[in-house]
């Protein structure tokens, strides 16, 4: 699959030290964080812990407002492109869907292909934002425009 591959290729560009910190090291965890505990959790860590980092939801609002809400409005709800606040999805709302539909943009249908002008870190920040937005159901939003 396209976007798997992609994906992986943008782990290791966001990665830092790629070889430094296996995922599956049995790196210590702080005291507060119990592994396999989903209670009293407000950071999970592990792999996909950036999607729910504040800093990088943060990070993916103001990038938003920038370059996206000509298109979709500052709160998501849509304009041109579609309503990404509900959930319904033309290309998939998973966080791998997203970041490709990010990535790649659909340009044949009006979404720009923003991996050729945002770092893959900052496309991420995007991804986390979009996420965090979605089926939040903001008021007034665009009609959805596929089946959820
Ligand atoms: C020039 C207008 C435009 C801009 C700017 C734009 N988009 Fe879009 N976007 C669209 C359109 C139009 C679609 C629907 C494409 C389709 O019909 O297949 C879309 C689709 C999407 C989707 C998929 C929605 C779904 O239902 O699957 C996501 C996610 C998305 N855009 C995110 C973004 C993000 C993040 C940015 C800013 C970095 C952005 N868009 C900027 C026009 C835009």
């Amino acid at each position: 699959m396209r976007w798997s591959l992609s994906l992986c290729a943008l782990v290791a560009a966001c990665s830092p030290r790629p070889s430094a910190n296996p995922p599956t090291s049995p790196t210590p965890v702080p005291s507060t964080s119990v592994s396999g505990s989903s209670v009293a959790s407000s950071a999970p860590a592990g792999p996909d812990a950036w999607l729910t980092d504040p800093a990088m939801i943060a990070a993916g609002r103001a990038l938003f407002g920038n370059n996206c809400s000509p298109c979709h409005k500052a709160d998501g709800s849509g304009l041109i492109g579609p309503n990404l606040t509900d959930s319904a999805w033309l290309h998939g709302g998973s966080p791998e869907q997203i970041e490709t539909t990010i990535l790649k943009g659909w340009p044949d249908k009006g979404m720009v292909a923003w991996g050729t002008m945002l770092t893959p870190h900052q496309i991420r920040t995007l991804v986390a934002f979009v996420v965090s937005i979605k089926d939040t159901n903001v008021p007034g939003g665009k009609a959805p425009q596929a089946a959820p």
